[in-house]
């Protein structure tokens, strides 16, 4: 065994980065794989890296944004958890670029490319079977603040829809801080006061507040933020929009500095056959947290008992610009599991973290999350280090949100995971 390992980690040193690498050879294929999701057309990436003329311009710049690692943009600690759309470079792959830009970005032979990964335009996901959304276009001005715009879809299905792939597609993504599309059952009295396709604004007044950003205990279908993928579950896997339902889009627009809209649309794939599994987005957070001012490492915990067995998918920690650090832990018994560790937190970059591997949940354990925030005025992005913070939807306010996928019996709904309902035709 010692033997083993001792070999494996020469042979990784031995194979370190081509002496000599060139672009077509060595470097075109990081881009395919780590580089392009974003840097095309459509996408968020500002510039476009498909070629070689596209991309020897940014050699330098490349080699500094990935050295640095600030690109690819990832902040899960290497070690704690193997996510799937981990998309960091080796040590190796930055040796290589940095040794490709230091020989001056030489193209090599064409003749030795590797097959070019091939992207479709427009939807990442196979052609939707319904596409829905905003039907006017947003005005965002330029240099403004903007409330959270809620949007009410009618989707006018008549029948319950399980869905197996979701995708949101803003026209102008520099703008979408965020979209949250959340699923309003049939019997949900939420922002019923708001005419369908028309973005509204809630009156907000005492506890009103809470439940207008929260969907009002409606579920979520997915969440837009800058550098996420589209959801897709497995075959066996789907979200339920119930017969009658409407979408309610809640939209974040950030302006810059100039003037836009943006028409934000949402495809989807329905599952071919009757899932087994049944997809529900739940919250391990804290909401009565009390941040001191000036305060560089407040911590606020966050857990939840786990009422029913499931599978645990993926963790989408969500903070504001005081947010710090985050992590998860998986609590059984006195055993302490970590599962996610975002050392690094950037309020640029809500990203979801996609399990390689999923987690069987057992009933009786716990989901506890750690929200770690700067209040000092070290903080760059800290617009006030004087201020008391508290919990609020707005930049200025905070929020200590743990969010995570489980996959459960498609025969529950979530009241009945919740609430430890036995499930009909099946003996427990
Ligand atoms: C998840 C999407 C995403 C991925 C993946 C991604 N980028 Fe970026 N990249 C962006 C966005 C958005 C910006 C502009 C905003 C910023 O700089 O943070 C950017 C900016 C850059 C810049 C300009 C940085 C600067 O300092 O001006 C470079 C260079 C770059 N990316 C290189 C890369 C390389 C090389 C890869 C792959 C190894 C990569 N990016 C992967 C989204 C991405």
């Amino acid at each position: 065994m010692r033997f083993l390992l001792t070999f494996t980690a020469a042979t990784a040193f031995l194979s370190a980065a081509p002496a000599k690498p060139t672009y077509y050879a060595d470097v075109e294929p990081i881009m395919m794989e780590n580089c392009q999701g974003c840097h095309r057309a459509g996408e968020i990436g500002p510039m476009p890296f498909m070629t070689y003329d596209q991309v020897r311009p940014w050699a330098k710049a490349i080699k500094n944004s990935v050295s640095s690692r600030k690109m690819p943009p990832w902040f899960a600690e290497a070690g704690v958890g193997h996510f799937s759309n981990d998309r960091s470079l080796t040590a190796e792959q930055i040796a290589t670029i940095s040794s490709w830009v230091d020989a001056g970005s030489p193209a090599g032979d064409m003749k030795t490319r590797k097959p070019a990964k091939t992207w479709v335009e427009g939807w990442n996901i196979p052609k939707p079977d319904a596409v829905v959304g905003m039907t006017k276009p947003f005005p965002v001005p330029a240099n403004s603040k903007i409330d959270y715009q809620y949007i009410v879809i009618p989707t006018g299905f008549t029948e319950d829809k399980w869905v197996n792939m979701v995708e949101a597609r803003p026209t102008d993504r520099s703008v979408v801080h965020h979209a949250v599309i959340f699923i309003r059952d049939p019997k949900s009295k939420w922002l019923r006061e708001a005419e369908p396709y028309v973005p509204f604004v809630p009156d907000r007044k005492g506890s009103a507040r809470r439940i207008d950003v929260g969907g009002g205990g409606n579920e979520i279908l997915h969440t837009y933020t800058p550098g996420n993928l589209p959801d897709v579950w497995k075959p066996n896997q789907a979200k339920l929009i119930p017969a009658g339902a409407d979408l309610v889009m809640q939209m974040h627009y950030t302006s810059t500095k100039k003037d836009t809209e943006d028409l934000t649309k949402i495809g989807l794939v329905f599952a071919k056959q009757a899932p087994e599994q049944r997809i529900m987005t739940i919250i391990a957070g804290n909401e009565t947290f009390v941040i001191p001012p000036g305060e560089a490492n407040y911590k606020a915990t966050g857990a939840l008992g786990i009422p029913n067995d499931a599978t645990l998918l993926n963790f989408f920690p969500h903070m504001h610009v005081r947010g710090k650090a985050f992590e998860y832990n998986l609590i059984t018994g006195d055993k302490r599991e970590p599962l996610l560790k975002v050392n690094k937190y950037d309020f640029n970059w809500q990203l979801n973290y996609h399990l390689a591997k999923p987690i069987e949940l057992k009933q009786g354990m716990r989901i506890e999350i750690t929200a770690t925030f700067d209040n000092s005025p070290n903080n760059p992005y800290n617009p006030d280090p004087k201020a008391e913070v508290r919990w609020g939807e707005q930049s200025w306010e905070e929020m200590a949100y743990g969010f995570f996928d489980v996959a459960v019996d498609a025969r529950h709904d979530r009241r009945s995971w919740i609430m430890r309902k036995p499930l009909a035709g099946k003996t427990e």
